[in-house]
């Protein structure tokens, strides 16, 4: 199936075999049904120098080697006749954190061009000339290069994409979907090293069900992630979910 809908990406790489690493699971399913495309651009074939060598050294000094604009650019400049109407996106460890809005708003997009950076940096004039518009960072850490940034953009991408999902649902019960983190979930046996699964999951009532599940959420992101709570605006009923939970909690402490 290639349609109109079609999600389709360039990515700018020198190492193109890395994105085999997506040809598994839900997303190497989503690339086999045509629901997403993958094109590659290899800076290495756009070297002006002598033996496809692409990088150089900092004016100014400084360790390590810097990756040319040339053939960036002139990657970016082939991506752009291929996907017109692409959206530009540069994986860098000095980008904006990369979030669920994020991936919400890129799958929207049909076209979206990658660009991953390797060795110490990118010439600044790359980013300048090839009108990136959005740059991001999976984390305040430094890879070796974008490709394991994009990849992680690629799959939470093609996970948002209509029928990449047996269950059309579960994009959206995702953890972080409405800004918390998931409930704990459960399956068989329901005894593990006398572990027992909680007994309002076997009870068969599914509004109890939901509402302990939405008590955990809210509990989890409490007590794990409480800059994603304090961005909320929880109703009366949440914050009586939470508080629940929290003296659940201290219960449990002092039997300990
Ligand atoms: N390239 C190197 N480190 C990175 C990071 N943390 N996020 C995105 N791209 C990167």
């Amino acid at each position: 199936m290639t349609s109109k809908s079609t999600f389709k990406i360039a990515v700018i790489t020198l190492f193109p075999e890395m994105f085999t690493a997506l040809n598994f699971g839900v997303v190497g399913r989503a690339l086999k049904q045509g629901i997403s495309e993958l094109t590659y651009l290899n800076p290495r074939d756009e070297a002006t120098r002598n033996h496809g060598y692409i990088d150089d050294t900092p004016y100014g000094g400084g360790p390590g080697m810097i990756m040319q604009a040339a053939p960036l650019l002139a990657c970016i400049r082939k991506a752009d006749k291929i996907f017109p109407h692409a959206y530009r996106i540069l994986l860098t460890p000095t980008g904006q954190p990369m979030t669920h809005e994020h991936v919400k708003t890129l799958s929207q997009h049909r076209e979206l061009i990658m660009v991953c950076g390797r060795y110490e940096g990118i010439d600044q004039r790359f980013t300048d000339l090839a009108h990136i518009d959005l740059e991001l960072s999976i984390g305040d850490f430094v890879l070796s290069g974008g490709e394991i940034a994009a990849m992680a953009l690629i799959d939470a991408c093609i996970r948002q994409q209509p029928h990449a999902l047996g269950d059309a649902q579960s994009a959206h019960q995702d953890s972080f979907c409405e800004g918390l983190l998931e409930a704990p979930q459960y399956t068989r046996p329901k005894i593990l090293e006398n572990k027992t699964v909680p007994s309002i999951l076997l009870s068969g009532n599914h509004a109890a069900i939901r509402q302990w599940r939405r008590k955990q959420a809210l509990g989890r992101t409490w007590q794990y992630r409480l800059d994603l709570l304090s961005r909320l605006k929880l109703s009366s009923t949440d914050q009586a979910l939470l508080s629940d939970y929290q003296s659940e909690l201290n219960q449990g402490e002092e039997h300990e």
